[in-house]
Formats: C-alpha cells, sequence, structure tokens
C-alpha cells in the first residue's frame, strides 16, 4: 500500500486552489463552435417540454449530474452536503470525490455520506482506477459503493493528473483487465470518468469491450489538473512541467462524438468546462445522455447550500428555454436534433 499520509491535506489543497485561482485549461471545450437552429415556431408551449430522463433505473428530473468533487475532511463534508441537499431538492444526480480517504481510514466515511440528504437522488461512488494497480480489488469497489449506497461506481482515469504530482501513482500498466474484473463483479454499474482531459475513441472502445455502463468524457475546456497541480508545487521546476500542460486534452465536445461513435453500445456523460444549460443541451445532441458540472458548484457550494439550489435552478431553466427555442419537446428529441457547425470565433 503506497504512503497516503498526505492525502486529506492533498483534497483540502485541491479545494483551495479550485475557489482561489484561476485554474481553466487553456483550451475551449469547442461547444461554442455549435449552435442550436433557432426555432420561431416551436408549436408547443414551454411548460411542455420534457426534460425527464431514465438513468440506471432512476428517473431524473433534469439530464444533469453535480460531477464528483469531494470528500475525506469536514470541510469536504460540508460540500457534500450542501450539494446532496441541491441535488435532491432538484430532482438531479451527483457524485461524491474519490472515497480513498474513507476506504482507508474509516472514521472519515461520514465526510462521503450523503444519502440522509439526498434519499432518492441517483447517486455515484467514485475511486480512482490506478488503485486496482496498488492493492485494491473488487472488495474495495464494492465497499466505495455501500459506503454511501450509491447506484454507480465511477473509476476515474487521471494518469496525467498522477504524472504530475511528485507523489503520483503512476502505474496504469495493465489497468484494462482489473477494470473488467470490476465490471464482472460488481452488482452496480461501472462508469469510467476522465478528470478533464477527455477520452479518446481509441480508450472508449476499449472501455466498452470490457463492459464499462457508460464513460464520462470529463473533456478539455474547463478545471485544468495540471494547472491545479501547478499552484500546489513548492518545487519551481515540477511547476514548469505542470504548466507546459495547460493546452492539453480532447475538448469535451470532439470526445463525445468520438466516444459516441466508438461505442455506441455505452451511455455518454459529458463533463468538462460546461457552464450553463445551454451547454448541457448541446451535449446531449451531440450524444451524451448526461451533462456534469464540477466547478460551478464547487463555488456555489463555498457560498452556501441556497446557491447550489439557484445554480442548479438556473442551469435547469436555460436548458428548458433552449429545449423549448430549439424546438425539442423531450430529451429524446433533443438527441435527434441537427446542431449547424460555425468555426467563426
Ligand atoms: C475540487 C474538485 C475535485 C475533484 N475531484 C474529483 C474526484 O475525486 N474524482 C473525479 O472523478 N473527478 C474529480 N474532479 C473532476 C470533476 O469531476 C470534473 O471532471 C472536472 O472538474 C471537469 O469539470 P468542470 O470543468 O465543470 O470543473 C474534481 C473537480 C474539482 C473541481
Amino acid at each position: 500500500m503506497p504512503d497516503n499520509s498526505t492525502l486529506p491535506s492533498r483534497k483540502a489543497d485541491h479545494i483551495r486552489i479550485n475557489l482561489d485561482k484561476d485554474v481553466r485549461s487553456g483550451l475551449t471545450n469547442g461547444l461554442e463552435n455549435y449552435h442550436f437552429v433557432h426555432r420561431a415556431l416551436p408549436e408547443m408551449d414551454l411548460a411542455d417540454v420534457d426534460k425527464t430522463v431514465k438513468i440506471f433505473g432512476k428517473t431524473l428530473q433534469a439530464p444533469i449530474i453535480i460531477s464528483s468533487m469531494t470528500g475525506g475532511t469536514p470541510e469536504a463534508a460540508v460540500i457534500n452536503q450542501q450539494l446532496a441537499t441541491a441535488a435532491q431538492a432538484a430532482g438531479v444526480a451527483m457524485g461524491v470525490g474519490s472515497q480513498r480517504a474513507g476506504i482507508e481510514h474509516t472514521e472519515l466515511a461520514y465526510t462521503f455520506q450523503v444519502r440522509q440528504y439526498a434519499p432518492t437522488i441517483l447517486l455515484f461512488s467514485n475511486l480512482g482506477a490506478v488503485q486496482l494497480n496498488y492493492s485494491y480489488t473488487v472488495d474495495q469497489c464494492q465497499r466505495a459503493v455501500e459506503m454511501i449506497e450509491s447506484d454507480a461506481l465511477i473509476l476515474h482515469l487521471n494518469a496525467l493528473q498522477e504524472a504530475l504530482q511528485p507523489e503520483g501513482d503512476t502505474h496504469f500498466d495493465g489497468l484494462l483487465d482489473k477494470i473488467e474484473k470490476v465490471c464482472r463483479a460488481l452488482p452496480v454499474p461501472v462508469v469510467a470518468k476522465e478528470v478533464g482531459w477527455g477520452i479518446s475513441a481509441e480508450d472508449a472502445r476499449r472501455l466498452s469491450e470490457v463492459g464499462v455502463a457508460a464513460i464520462d468524457v470529463a473533456g478539455a475546456g474547463g478545471t485544468s489538473w495540471s494547472q491545479v497541480e501547478m499552484y500546489r508545487m513548492e518545487e519551481e521546476s515540477l511547476a514548469r512541467v505542470a504548466a507546459a500542460f495547460r493546452d492539453w486534452g480532447i475538448p469535451t465536445a470532439e470526445s463525445i462524438l468520438a466516444v459516441r461513435k466508438a461505442a455506441p453500445g455505452v451511455a455518454v456523460f459529458a463533463s468538462g468546462g460546461l457552464r450553463d444549460g445551454i451547454d448541457i443541451a448541446k451535449c446531449i445532441a451531440l450524444g451524451a445522455s448526461l451533462g456534469g458540472m464540477a466547478s460551478p458548484f464547487l463555488k456555489a457550494a463555498a457560498r452556501s447550500a441556497e446557491d447550489v439550489m439557484t445554480a442548479v435552478r438556473e442551469i435547469t431553466r436555460e436548458l428548458q428555454v433552449c429545449m423549448f427555442a430549439a424546438g425539442a419537446r423531450t430529451i429524446e428529441d433533443l438527441q435527434r436534433t441537427q446542431l449547424t457547425i460555425r468555426f467563426d470565433r
């Protein structure tokens, strides 16, 4: 087992840096090149728009996920509680951050446990896939699911982030076979997720072959973990190495299209730089079933639970108005809606 004694302080650093610094990727998410055709005659009432969607057996009031972020510290427990309360009120999905801290320090499990605030939401567990090369097995995956009574497990793929950390877990060799074992043995669906650099066609094909139920592209264009790690570095030389990766990754729009084509049998979740309901609608029109955001919800949660609720309400309303103005009555209609492409900005 690698040394994990710095884990809680690293998590606290991550939250602080994400709140205080500009950690945006040098790339855009690519969605600015895609546009809905405006319908002056939508032939429906705004109130007819049906944003509900069913995923992994649960009905969501809107195709939105509060992306995996945190846990492991008392501050993170409060953030998770606020996010969960808002997710429950709005009927949207939520993921907690990597539960490694809760598995290796059981006294910290409470910082991830949000079911009491969100009894019916679609809730995702989270672990770093690479931990399967550092003594984790199906057992720890099962414990992560039981710890928070989640509906599915996200295995995040953060190879570049680990490579930039001096203490990073970089043994990414032979991981696919282990992901397959987890997919076969776990009684809940497994989702493979990047953390902000996107999933390529080739990786999507391999992941779908080993049985993941969904892929969250977490593409480039939003939070950049090389930027976050850059701000964490005490050594200037390591900070410069991290800074070199500011423009790295597959933009979210490009990754959705690649994954959709390469892995037609798996659901696509979209995240990475999404900032409003129109971005989510565009992702769905490009082939995703859900749109996720991390940083905007973290900033709202740092202010108050009420601000998280307001953020979710605004995004949901933007999605509804967007569907109306694009003539899409349901999420299925939205999935069939053609976007126009203009690379003019
Ligand atoms: C503070 C913070 C912590 C995060 N921790 C995790 C994590 O533990 N597991 C994970 O899969 N993704 C994690 N992410 C990545 C997000 O889920 C998301 O993929 C990424 O930030 C891109 O979304 P954004 O541009 O909306 O922030 C974290 C993001 C933030 C901002």
